[in-house]
């Protein structure tokens, strides 16, 4: 299928690069390379390509590129990663961090801001977080706030970080108190998307990304729904060609919502449908539960409370049960209690002066955001809690009787 180059445009002719494809990885040097040379170029030299332009503060010799990824993920790429930085002229160095969202904190990030002051790290110098999620947030977040900011490249290895959080520029940690409560806005300055690295992907993160796969595809509609509808199999059998797709499918449509809202203030909101209760289930389970089940789980449910509270149509509710059954997602098997959903609810970043905030799709690539009146959300939770008690004690029976 070869590679595939992407952008993600934004004000001021600024904007980065994006390669997906096999083998995309080694390469990585030497468009980083390119990156910081366009980076440095003078104004007039550079406004031809003003679209490729990275931020403004990448300096023309970055000379240090350090790699921050984690203890499942480096063993598996960092040779490679670091022997194209070093090909490409790069002084290249490494910090390693526990796998897992527990990292994803402030102790972690303090540690990484003080590891980057030993080695010297300055305004010119690189940051390249290479791994899932957590690493790509939390990767983003050091780098953004380091001496006020320092240029940061991502390689994600998950296929959730592949189509989300690798481009769109959000980065965080987490509180006590909540997921990405503690973040920057601050965009990538290139994102090296290596489909091979999709041969290590434990089966549960495969799921993660099929969700948020299904949640870009019904947002976006039109022909990436159906495409997604139509090679369910293909992505579930892993078929390289059709992950590569999904995967192009889902950037282009990100990096579009992104380019015409980069901090949020509206359009770019779709990009939360099923969050809100995502969020609340993954809090209640202590970050055990998987976000990709989470999300599915907050897509049915917003589906159904958006028959009545939006104007979502009923088959669409059918359409999209049957879209995450065919991508081979499991339902959330922990039941909650209604009250102590209800508030958690209130604990997202949606919320505002008080009024709970859904994102509803009314029909693929159809979508609005709406508050809702808090009895109508407690009704539909007291509803998810008695479907789910009655589909514990239907597989408790199925089991017994076997
Ligand atoms: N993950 C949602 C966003 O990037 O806006």
């Amino acid at each position: 299928m070869g590679i595939q180059r992407l952008k993600v445009v934004l004000a001021e002719g600024k904007g980065y690069d994006i390669r997906v494809g096999a083998g995309v990885l080694a390469g990585l040097g030497g468009h980083l390379r390119e990156v910081t040379r366009s980076a440095g170029a003078s104004p007039a030299a550079a406004a031809p390509a003003a679209a490729e332009a990275a931020t403004e503060v990448v300096a023309e010799a970055a000379t240090k590129a350090v790699v921050i990824t984690d203890s499942n993920v480096g063993p598996l790429y960092l040779d490679a990663v670091r022997a194209s930085l070093s090909e490409a002229g790069f002084e290249a160095f490494d910090l390693t961090i526990p796998a897992g969202e527990g990292s994803k904190n402030l102790a972690v990030a303090t540690e990484l801001w003080e590891a980057l002051a030993l080695l010297g790290i300055g305004r010119g110098d690189l940051v390249v977080g290479l791994g899932g999620g957590v690493v790509c947030d939390l990767a983003g977040f050091v780098a953004s706030t380091y001496m006020r900011g320092i240029a940061c490249a991502l390689v994600p290895t998950s296929l959730l970080a592949m189509v989300d959080a690798s481009i769109g520029g959000k980065t965080a940690v987490n509180l006590a108190g909540g997921k990405n409560l503690v973040g920057t806005f601050r965009q990538p300055v290139y994102v090296a998307v290596d489909i091979e690295a999709l041969a290590t992907l434990p089966a549960a993160e495969w799921e993660n990304g099929f969700a948020e796969l299904a949640k870009s595809a019904l947002v976006d509609g039109g022909g990436f729904y159906r495409w997604l509808v139509e090679n369910a199999v293909g992505l579930c059998a892993h078929d390289e060609a059709v992950v590569q797709q999904a995967i192009v499918q889902a950037l282009t449509f990100k990096a579009r919502v992104v380019a015409s809202d980069e901090l949020e203030a509206g359009p770019r909101e779709c990009l939360n449908y099923g969050h809100t209760f995502a969020h609340a289930l993954e809090a209640l389970s202590g970050y055990t539960l998987s976000h990709g089940r989470a999300v599915a789980e907050g897509m049915r449910f917003a589906a159904r409370l958006g028959t009545e509270a939006a104007t979502v149509m009923g088959e669409l509710v059918n359409e999209q049960d049957g879209l995450i059954v065919s991508l081979g997602i499991e339902p959330v098997r922990e039941s909650y209690g209604a009250d102590e959903l209800f508030q958690q609810l209130y604990a997202d970043k949606k919320v505002r002066g008080g009024e709970l905030r859904f994102v509803f799709v009314c029909e693929p690539g159809e979508w609005e955001v709406a508050a809702v009146d808090p009895d109508l959300v407690k009704i539909y939770l007291i509803y998810w809690e008695q479907a789910k008690v009655a589909a514990t004690a239907a597989a408790a029976a199925a089991a017994a009787a076997e």
